[in-house]
């Protein structure tokens, strides 16, 4: 690969981000506007908004991301954006600035799959081994991927309900804790050694599906029951209890996809492998088993433009193009 330079945009959900991207690994920039504050108070993402607030930014974050790296428009190879999925109101900013950007610098234009972007981003560190297998637990996602090849994505497992980081996110609101719950409760999870005993929640017994919706009720009603009592919960117990059963059941069958379909490399992907619990508990397992794990540093777990400058870069190599009517694809499938 030559000196492949990729402009790559990211507004699928609540951060506006640009970066700039080199042979498919080397961050040269990477600029993320987060609106967390703003969304906060709502206790999750209010998608008008993040529309709002991603209209703000885009322009600002895409010069930043041109400044930081010291280009022109005329370095540039490529415009990679986020097609899907996501909210539909603020995948179509990132999608209409990149192909305004395309149109006026005439640059050819790539759309991304977001969880694409969030397995690739372990590209940016690490070169990646086919066959693997990704984790990806995000805020909307619960997937393991098994991937032969650059570009092949077989969704072997998915949740049925709840995504693990929406069920982190619950928690946490029954808690009191403040939006995003994850990192809180992954602390908390940390301050004590005792938990509440959660279900683990298997599914059939080949099934490499999840579903957490069962586990968040299970703690609703705890807490339910000891309020009427008249009981304190301990939050560190409560939380510790979560995220054991959410781990368990994560690292559990992983580890049995990892064996049936012999990969060579596992990698976790998303927000919730930010969380220090699941890092923890797939690095000793897979350890064990001899099989490398990979995990991106926090930076690029959570939602980025790099990752999708990542994707966009083989896809770049195959001569793949969108084109002009691109369109936010709120419910694309990998
Ligand atoms: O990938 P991401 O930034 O956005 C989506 O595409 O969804 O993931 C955000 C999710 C939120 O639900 C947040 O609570 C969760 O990732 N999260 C965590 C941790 N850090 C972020 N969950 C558990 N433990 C963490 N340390
Ligand atoms: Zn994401």
């Amino acid at each position: 690969m030559e000196n492949r330079i990729i402009l790559a945009i990211e507004s699928s959900c609540d951060e506006t981000a640009a970066a700039i991207i080199r042979n498919g690994s080397e961050i040269v920039s990477n600029v993320v506007a987060s609106q967390i504050e703003s969304h906060k108070r709502f206790g999750g993402v209010v998608p008008e908004i993040a529309s709002r607030h991603h209209v703000e930014q885009i322009t600002m974050v895409i010069e930043e991301a041109l400044a930081q790296a010291d280009m022109k428009p005329t370095d540039l190879d490529a415009v990679a954006v986020t097609e899907g999925p996501g909210l539909v109101g603020a995948l179509l900013i990132g999608i209409n600035a990149a192909k305004a950007f395309a149109f006026a610098n005439n640059l050819p234009i790539i759309g991304v799959h977001h969880i694409a972007g969030h397995i690739y981003a372990n590209a940016l560190v690490q070169p990646m081994e086919f066959p693997l297998l990704a984790l990806v637990v995000s805020g909307g996602h619960t997937e393991l991927v098994y991937m032969k090849e650059h570009g092949s994505f077989e969704v072997i497992g998915e949740t049925r309900d709840d995504a693990a980081g929406e069920a982190y996110d619950k928690v946490a609101r029954v808690l009191g804790l403040p939006y995003p719950g994850g990192p809180r409760i992954d602390k908390l999870a940390h301050e004590g050694d005792v938990a509440v005993t959660f279900p683990r929640v298997w599914l059939e017994e080949d099934s490499y599906d999840f579903s957490f919706s069962g586990l968040k009720s299970a703690v609703i009603n705890y807490k339910h029951n000891m309020d009427q009592r008249g009981e304190e919960i301990s939050p560190t117990a409560v939380a510790k209890g979560f995220q054991d059963s959410v781990v368990e059941v994560l690292t559990a069958k992983t580890l049995r996809a990892a064996r049936q379909y012999k990969v060579k490399q596992v990698i976790a992907a998303g927000g919730v492998a930010a969380n220090k619990g699941l890092r923890t508990s797939l690095d000793s397992v897979f350890a064990e088993e001899g099989i490398p794990v990979y995990v991106p540093p926090l930076k690029l777990c959570t939602d980025n433009a790099a990752m999708i400058g990542a994707v966009a870069t083989p896809m770049f190599e195959a001569g793949i193009r969108g084109n002009l009517s691109m369109n936010g694809r709120p419910g694309m499938e990998l």
